[in-house]
């Protein structure tokens, strides 16, 4: 056969074996998925931490039924978190390590977030946000995820302890990367319970931080704070960054927000910070990078899905971002990579013509709380 009449058919070779086992091996990950999050639910990995230990001991401490637990360590072996020592005897491997609570960066807190029921259903319904565009999270749930976690604060503080064991891997990275010299004050948009400020007001002692995210959220921030030291230099705000963020910060950090949104509510969020800021001021939105070539991009393309079942967002391309930033109002004046695992950069972005703010305005968004560093707190009543 020539290659004039070769057809693309034609040039695609059956697959071998080995790509067939590929190909089961990615379809089975579900059974992975829920053998790790059973192992992590029951703290198995923290069980392991002081040696081996046999698998009907561990069935005994955890309540779980010894033969049926047994075959989940002993398929979680051949995954390569456990070593069957000896008969029915499991030790923990570096890779299961990962999973026990009280490494730093630990990620068991993510399998809790990524595999319990609330997340793992919506994902169960892929195929409707393929479908619609919509998210999959809202048609099983009802609701929209940070509303669902509003009212469901297990589930939330779940979700806050793997963003806070995410920063935890992450922040110190984004500390010795980027140039923080000349913020004085630094303002985490949507910052959580509050480590990433925490370690950037660490690593520069003179810094003041506001710490800016829902009320429900920055309630439970004050602990994260007050271990790191830094409580006396931060203001904890509660409110809705779609209505305003606090004012006059040199900087804005937006880490993991803008990919939460589609581009309207993306923009509303990056023009209220550009409203904001002074006329110095910068917006640094740290996201993971999309590389060109989509198997170094997996990472991102993972929570690419992540945004499309849950949240309604996406990860975005270098181009992408600076579109956004420009209908913003903003310029996007640099793009540094952190250098990390989890391969973030920061998007840099300079105000095109800074918005005068009119300084009688006193800036109180509606249902704020503002905690300053005191502790002291006030309430702003909702429609003020
Ligand atoms: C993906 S998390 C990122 C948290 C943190 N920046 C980090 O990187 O670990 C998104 C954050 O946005 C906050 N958020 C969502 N909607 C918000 C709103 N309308 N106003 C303020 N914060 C909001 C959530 O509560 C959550 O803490």
């Amino acid at each position: 056969m020539t290659s004039e009449t070769t057809t693309p058919r034609d040039r695609l070779a059956a697959p071998t074996h080995a790509e067939m086992a590929e190909l089961f091996r990615l379809i089975s990950g579900y059974r992975v998925s829920q053998a790790l999050y059973v192992v992590a639910t029951l703290g198995i990995p923290d069980l392991l931490t002081d040696g081996p230990r046999d698998s009907d001991e561990l069935a005994q401490v955890t309540g779980m039924q010894a033969a049926a637990l047994y075959r989940v360590l002993r398929f979680l072996a051949g995954v390569g978190i456990f070593r069957e020592e000896a008969p029915r005897r499991f030790a923990l491997t570096p890779l299961g390590a990962g999973l026990r609570a009280d490494v730093p960066g630990s990620i068991r807190s993510t399998a809790l977030m990524l595999l319990d029921e609330v997340h793992w259903t919506a994902w169960g319904q892929l195929r409707h946000s393929v479908r619609t565009g919509e998210t999959a999270f809202a048609q099983v749930h009802g609701v929209g995820n940070f509303d669902y976690f509003a009212r469901h604060p297990v589930t939330a503080a779940v979700f806050h302890q793997a963003m806070t064991s995410s920063t935890a891997r992450s922040g110190g990275a984004l500390a010795q990367a980027y140039d923080f010299a000349g913020i004085r004050r630094l303002v985490d948009v949507g910052g959580g319970h509050g480590l990433l400020l925490a370690t950037m007001l660490q690593a520069h002692p003179t810094m003041r931080g506001v710490l800016f995210d829902r009320p429900e959220v920055v309630a439970g921030a004050r602990p994260t704070l007050e271990e790191a030291g830094v409580a006396n230099r931060c203001e904890i705000v509660g409110g809705d960054f779609f209505a305003a963020v606090p004012p006059d910060g040199d900087a804005y950090l937006l880490r993991q927000i803008i990919h939460d949104w589609d581009d309207a509510r993306a923009t509303v969020i990056l023009a209220n910070c550009r409203q904001a800021m002074g006329a110095h001021g910068r917006i640094l939105v740290v996201e993971r990078g999309m590389a060109p070539d989509l198997r170094q991009a997996l990472p991102a393309l993972h929570l690419d899905l992540e945004m499309l079942v849950n949240v309604g967002g996406l990860q975005r391309t270098d181009a992408e971002y600076e579109a956004l930033f420009t209908a913003a109002g903003v310029r996007l004046s640099a793009i540094v990579p952190l250098g990390d695992a989890e391969q973030f950069s920061v998007f840099e972005g300079e105000s095109m013509a800074p918005a005068s703010r009119d300084p009688s305005q006193v800036w109180a968004p509606a249902g704020s709380v503002h905690t300053d560093p005191t502790g002291e707190q006030e309430q702003t009543p909702t429609g003020a």
